[in-house]
C-alpha cells in the first residue's frame, strides 16, 4: 500500500507528506533541499532524503544545473529509495532504524 497523505515522511521533525506536498505545490522549489523551509524536513538524520527528493520531482519535475549532470552514488537502502507509491508507512519506518543502526547517526533530540 503506497503512503497515505498523513503519514509522516520526515521523523526528526514529524512531516507528513501532506505538508512536504502541499509546500512543493505552493513553493514550487527548484531544488529538493529547499524543502528543508517546510518545518525544517530532512535536516536531521538525512534518512528522508530520497523519499523528499521523489516527491519532489514528482510535482516539481526535475531540474538538474549543469554541474550536476551525473548522478551520484547512492548507497542507500531499498526501502528508502522506494517510491512513496511502492512502499508502505511501515515498511519506511522500519528502513529508517536499520538505516540509523547501520550509519550510527542519531535523529535529533526531541
Ligand atoms: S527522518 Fe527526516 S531528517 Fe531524519
Amino acid at each position: 500500500m503506497p503512503l497515505d497523505p498523513d503519514d509522516t515522511i520526515c521523523f526528526c521533525f514529524h512531516v507528513p507528506l501532506r505538508k512536504v506536498e502541499s509546500f512543493c505545490r505552493r513553493e514550487k522549489p527548484k531544488a529538493a533541499s529547499q524543502i528543508s523551509e517546510c518545518l525544517a524536513a530532512g535536516t536531521g538524520c538525512g534518512w528522508c532524503i530520497p523519499m523528499l527528493r521523489k516527491v519532489h520531482t514528482k510535482i516539481c519535475g526535475e531540474y538538474k544545473p549543469w554541474w550536476k549532470q551525473e548522478e551520484a552514488v547512492d548507497y542507500h537502502s531499498a526501502e528508502r529509495d522506494a517510491g512513496q507509491d511502492a512502499i508502505d508507512s511501515e515498511t519506511y519506518a522500519a528502513g529508517r532504524a536499520k538505516y540509523l543502526a547501520e550509519t550510527k547517526r542519531q535523529p535529533p533530540p526531541e
